[in-house]
């Protein structure tokens, strides 16, 4: 039973059949989709969530899909880990990390695609699309591959080249666009309007943003069914943010849990940080940047969801802070030694952040605290590679304890 029944104007609230659609003809404004939520709470309970499968399809009746067949790698349920060892480091006696470089394609875009191409392969396209920061195209072109369906992917020339060839891989067209994410996304606005391609961040980008909700149901679920007194979120678009908070207000509202006290702090690359400074200067309009930071994943000068990113700061009292790249670094370095989690940029500068937060007593000792660490760190290998050593040694033991006393270990 699928419960979506429109899409809605998020500024004036006209509503439009579940089609392939982004944005109001009337005002311009995004569309977001619309669920009968009296129908849901009759069908969904803590134990009807609970018998589902392990992936973010447990939480089918809450994502804008029809009936029939997912488009399936298993992505979601990763683990939520208790940090002791960072935490210790930061004066954070209940930290936890929502860790999500271990999905199908090693970032959180399998979440939102895996909805995306559902829905796609619903709506009778045959080909998946994308305009893409890098970690996108990899969650495209395979779940593109598992649905049978062509995929064209476009990211700006200059990625990581381990991002190009982990999209590449899975057999789509990946289109290098020589400019910036911001180039890419605009021409991807024109192709969508002259192909009948769905474009997953595009034309259907209202049913793909859902699938980061899940960002929220499942730290709530992990946490024993409450919602955390902290959540930090790195920030390119601003749509994740948003969405993790929209998916713990669901349950509250659905009656799954009582309340949602959660702060949203968000952290951008100080190179990339359009709507950490619209919060710092008290603006709700996102003034656009051209950015420069190695957090390429993050690298989105001018946010679609920037203004709601800020009205969600507003409403749960979080804050915004921005990180240097050298902070991006340290803060993988970071992650790495303490939690055995080797993460991307994105979490360097989520870390980071969070240590800020930490410092400046925005995160008190004792609160229940969630950071997203949204995409693995083999794809940005290229940060950190500088900064780890080897020991070059002979086959002997005697040239093994020679660069051991060389060290100063022996
Ligand atoms: C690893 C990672 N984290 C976070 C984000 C931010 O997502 P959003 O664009 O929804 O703000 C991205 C976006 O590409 C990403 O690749
Ligand atoms: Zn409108």
């Amino acid at each position: 039973m699928a419960f979506a029944t429109a899409l809605r104007c998020r500024e004036c609230s006209r509503e439009y059949p579940l089609e392939p659609m982004n944005i109001c003809e009337w005002c311009f404004g995004p569309c977001e989709v619309v669920y009968d939520y009296e129908a849901i709470r009759k069908q969904i309970s803590r134990k009807s969530i609970e018998a589902g499968p392990l992936t973010v399809w447990r939480y089918r009746d809450l994502l804008p899909v029809g009936d029939g067949p997912v488009v399936d790698l298993h992505a979601g349920y990763t683990p939520l880990l208790k940090a002791d060892n960072l935490g210790r480091m930061l004066g954070l006696d209940n930290l936890y990390l929502k860790n999500d470089c271990v999905n199908p394609t090693y970032s959180f875009k399998d979440r939102v695609v895996t909805v995306a191409a559902t829905i796609a392969r619903q709506m009778g396209f045959d080909t998946l699309a994308c305009a893409s920061t890098g970690n996108l195209a990899g969650a495209v072109a395979a779940h593109a591959a598992k649905a049978g369906m062509k995929a064209y992917v476009f990211i700006p020339a200059d990625l990581e080249k381990v991002k190009v060839v982990g999209a590449a891989i899975y057999g789509p067209t990946v289109v290098a666009v020589n400019g910036s994410y911001d180039d890419v996304n605009r021409l991807c606005s024109e192709v969508a309007d002259n192909y009948r391609w769905a474009f997953v961040n595009v034309n259907i980008r209202p049913y793909y943003a859902e699938g980061s909700k899940t960002l929220g149901y499942e730290v709530v679920e992990q946490l024993g069914w409450r919602a955390p007194d902290h959540a930090i979120v790195p920030v390119a678009s601003g749509s994740l943010l948003t969405k993790v908070w929209k998916g713990m207000n669901e349950f509250k509202d659905l009656g799954l849990i009582s309340e949602v006290k959660t702060r949203m702090h968000m952290v951008q690359p100080l190179g990339c940080s359009p709507v950490v400074t619209a919060h710092a200067e008290g603006v709700m309009s996102v003034k656009p940047v051209k950015p420069n930071t190695i957090a390429k994943s993050l690298a989105i000068g001018n946010p679609a969801d920037g203004y709601y990113a800020l009205k969600v700061l507003k409403e749960s009292h979080g804050t915004a802070t921005a990180v240097t790249d050298p902070e991006v670094i340290e803060g993988i370095h970071l992650l790495a030694r303490t939690e055995g989690i080797f993460a991307e940029t994105a979490a360097g500068v989520v870390i980071s952040g969070l240590r800020k937060l930490a410092q400046s007593g925005a995160i008190g000792k004792h609160d229940l605290t969630v950071a997203y660490i949204t995409g693995n760190g083999l794809k940005t290998q290229e940060v950190v590679e500088d900064s780890v050593k080897t020991w070059p040694v002979q086959p002997t033991l005697a040239s093994f304890r020679h660069a051991l006393a060389a060290h100063g270990h022996a």
